[in-house]
């Protein structure tokens, strides 16, 4: 049921903090400094055999992948490959023996990451699924896994499923660091910051009315770009994907650098961008990013951590987050491009909770 909410998107996207809150209950190992899950089925021995990953999965959840695999390498060290569920299946990928193939589905159903897995398996790996949906096909096919919990899912565009992957990528980065070199305190760090991403998720949905106020000025809108660097970036992927599903407005993430290689071209005032900034080495970089996209009058909307000074009249629209750990900024910088999206499909009075050709779960090719 729909409650108060005006579509099941708004209500999902509302949900976030109480289903991250499920994701991650009962997974924490007892000493505080690192996360536990029941359903891997691989000892902590057969997990330090590991020396690549292999993370496979489609659309929303091929964003979430690319996040792990930052989070993974930059915590545990581990060198990470992120495929399309559709390209992995057909192309001849080369596997070492001691890859881990992980497949990511929302619904647990999807026939690509599906075939991804049955092909992974037939080349004598072992498969993990993070899967949302208890007892789907890829849940029962893989030979462990970790469930999401975060509940059903009935908007077709991906909000708590993504956060919830999101979360579960951090987890299990954090896991994999702990049995190589992360040390006690930093796994403590870590977990406090896994701990507090549901308050920190309220404080992003506070700017709901802000964020709504922004949509109505930008659904002209005939492009857009979203731009953030790093674990960020799959995040402008997930903006711009998210904005293209429901509002059906023309959309493209890249890393910010990557602008003057050729999306500045689309730069004009029909053309807004939505940046990521963030404090960090890039600051300045992302910085000049935006100098790029101003002086070609193209406008901008940063979604910035507080507490960052951005010089004055360079952003049109500002949006704050609350500065966090690098683990859990990505799940909330996600949400102020969720409510822009869906804002901006709002107004233009589009069919928010069932856009027009997309289902909920891909069972064709
Ligand atoms: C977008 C969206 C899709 C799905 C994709 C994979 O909002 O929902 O891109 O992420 O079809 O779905 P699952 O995770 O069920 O395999």
């Amino acid at each position: 049921q729909r409650g108060d909410y005006a579509h099941f998107m708004e209500k999902e996207i509302f949900e976030q903090p109480a289903a991250l809150e499920n994701t991650m209950r009962g997974r924490f190992a007892a000493d505080g400094s690192t996360t536990q899950f029941g359903g891997l089925n691989l000892s902590a021995d057969e997990l330090r055999q590991v020396d690549r990953l292999l993370l496979c999965a489609c659309g929303t959840a091929w964003h979430a992948c690319l996040v792990a695999k930052h989070l993974i390498e930059r915590f545990a060290g581990l060198p990470v490959e992120v495929d399309y569920a559709s390209e992995f299946r057909y192309r001849n990928a080369p596997l070492s023996p001691r890859t881990l193939c992980v497949v990511m589905s929302q619904s647990g159903e999807t026939i690509d990451t599906l075939a991804a897995l049955r092909e992974a398996q037939r080349k004598g790996h072992r498969v993990l699924a993070i899967t949302n949906v208890v007892g789907s096909t890829i849940a029962r096919e893989a030979d462990g896994g970790i469930y999401q919990h975060a509940g059903p899912e009935i908007g077709v565009a991906s909000t708590k499923a993504f956060t919830s992957q999101l979360l579960v990528g951090a987890m299990l980065a954090l896991h994999l660091a702990r049995l190589r070199s992360l040390s006690f305190n930093d796994g403590a760090d870590y977990v406090a910051a896994l701990r507090a991403v549901p308050q920190l998720v309220r404080q992003a949905l506070e700017q709901a009315p802000h964020i709504a106020q922004i949509a109505a000025r930008y659904v002209q809108a005939a492009d857009m770009l979203f731009l953030g660097r790093l674990a960020l970036f799959p995040i402008a992927l997930e903006g711009a994907l998210k904005l293209k599903e429901i509002s059906y407005i023309h959309a493209e993430g890249y890393p910010a650098a990557e602008l003057k290689h050729g999306p500045i071209a689309l730069i004009s005032e029909a053309c807004p961008s939505v940046f990521f900034v963030t404090r960090g080495e890039l600051f300045s970089k992302v910085l000049s990013s935006m100098q790029e996209v101003k002086a070609r009058r193209g406008k901008i909307i940063a979604i910035c951590t507080t507490g960052l000074e951005l010089p004055a009249d360079l952003a049109d629209e500002v949006i704050r987050i609350p500065d966090c750990h690098e683990a859990v900024l990505p799940i909330v910088a996600t949400i102020p491009v969720q409510l822009l999206s869906y804002y901006m499909a709002r107004e233009l009075g589009c069919d928010v909770d069932k856009p027009r050709n997309l289902a909920k779960s891909v069972t064709v090719e």
